[in-house]
């Protein structure tokens, strides 16, 4: 029996998601939204690409919960997104309240499934998510740390003209300006970062500008946009892991994952390798930081600390879940 991938909100990123898994044939789609034209109205015109292109899913647009029942993979998106100038953390009050909804309407319906978290601020929302549902914490889990990358990478491969396909990078900690991009672990045709800085195929100046552009990836976007932010790279990010995960592909994916003592960190949600399989997040992986990697890794887990004491004093129930 096909799966069934039930998407909470149904904008920008919400209606891609909805594209992207249609095309992969990768579940049925119930696409949910409290603008209950939106779903609708995008669900049928997916629906509707399907009879030019032929791929076999069904795809429902909704605003009833009962709709999304026995989801085996949620991906949540309701929320608002950035307006030009703003910061994710800006987000916090609006989504927090969102996210009390949409855990409220997803728990009793579909208590088994693996949820991908998008909505931002990221690290504090899927934190949040968790505590509102209940669910176990290996089901629980926040895309931010793929998308991340993405940029990095695509950033690398345009400097150094070289193939994204042939770079292997990774960016961890919070989904803000503190996040990490982890130079060590970057290979460029197999070869560290660090000698292509030897070999000048790249400069310390360089790389230090893709960084800062990497971290400020979405807001370059949201400012030409104006109106919204980025959709396509997010949405195919969600979408990779919830592949892992109803493939069983067993990938390490950088994600905001729960830890309990890893990176010497305890009780957070934070973006880590995390490898994802049909049990959901099964393991995270400890990478081995050097001296820098490890005091930006600090930084960043301050920073989504204190945004979540920031969400306590929002919504005092969060503290004692
Ligand atoms: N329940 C369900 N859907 C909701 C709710 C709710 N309580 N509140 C808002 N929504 C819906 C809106 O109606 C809208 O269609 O969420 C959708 C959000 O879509 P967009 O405004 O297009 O935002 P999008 O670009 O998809 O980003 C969504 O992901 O990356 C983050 O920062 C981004 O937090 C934002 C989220």
């Amino acid at each position: 029996m096909r799966k069934k991938i039930s998407l909470i909100g149904a904008g920008q990123i919400g209606g891609t998601l909805a594209h992207l898994i249609t095309i992969k044939e990768l579940a049925d789609v119930v696409l949910f939204d409290i603008a209950e034209g939106i779903a609708k109205a995008k669900a049928l015109d997916i629906a509707q690409s399907t009879s030019v292109d032929g791929h076999n899913v069904s795809i429902k647009g909704t605003s009833n919960y009962e709709d999304t029942k026995n989801s085996d993979v949620i991906i949540i998106t309701a929320g608002i997104p950035r307006k030009a100038g703003m910061t994710r953390d800006d987000l916090l009050g609006t989504n927090l309240k969102i996210i009390k909804q949409v855990a409220e309407g997803i728990k009793e319906t579909s208590p088994k499934a693996f949820v991908i978290c998008i909505t931002n601020p990221l690290d504090v929302i899927v934190m949040a998510l968790q505590k509102y549902t209940g669910f176990s914490t290996n089901k629980v889990v926040g895309m931010a740390g793929i998308l991340d990358s993405s940029r990095f990478k695509y950033f690398l491969s345009q400097e150094i003209d070289i193939p994204v396909k042939k770079i292997e990078t990774m960016v961890l900690g919070g989904h803000g300006d503190t996040m990490v991009p982890m130079t060590s672990y970057t290979t460029v045709e197999g070869k560290p970062l660090n000698q292509l800085i030897t070999e000048k195929k790249i400069t310390n100046e360089k790389l230090d500008t893709i960084i800062e552009r990497t971290r400020k990836g979405g807001g370059e976007i949201s400012k030409l946009l104006k109106t919204g932010t980025a959709f396509y790279a997010p949405a195919t990010s969600g979408i990779e892991m919830a592949e892992s995960y109803i493939k069983n592909l067993k990938k390490t994916l950088p994600c905001a994952a729960y830890i309990d003592g890893e990176y010497g960190i305890k009780d957070l949600y934070v973006g880590v390798p995390a490898v994802i399989g049909n049990n959901g997040v099964e393991k995270i992986i400890e990478l081995k930081l050097d001296s820098i990697e490890k005091a930006n890794l600090e930084i960043s887990i301050k920073a989504v600390k204190e945004l979540f004491q920031a969400a306590i004093k929002i919504d005092p129930d969060l503290k004692s879940k």
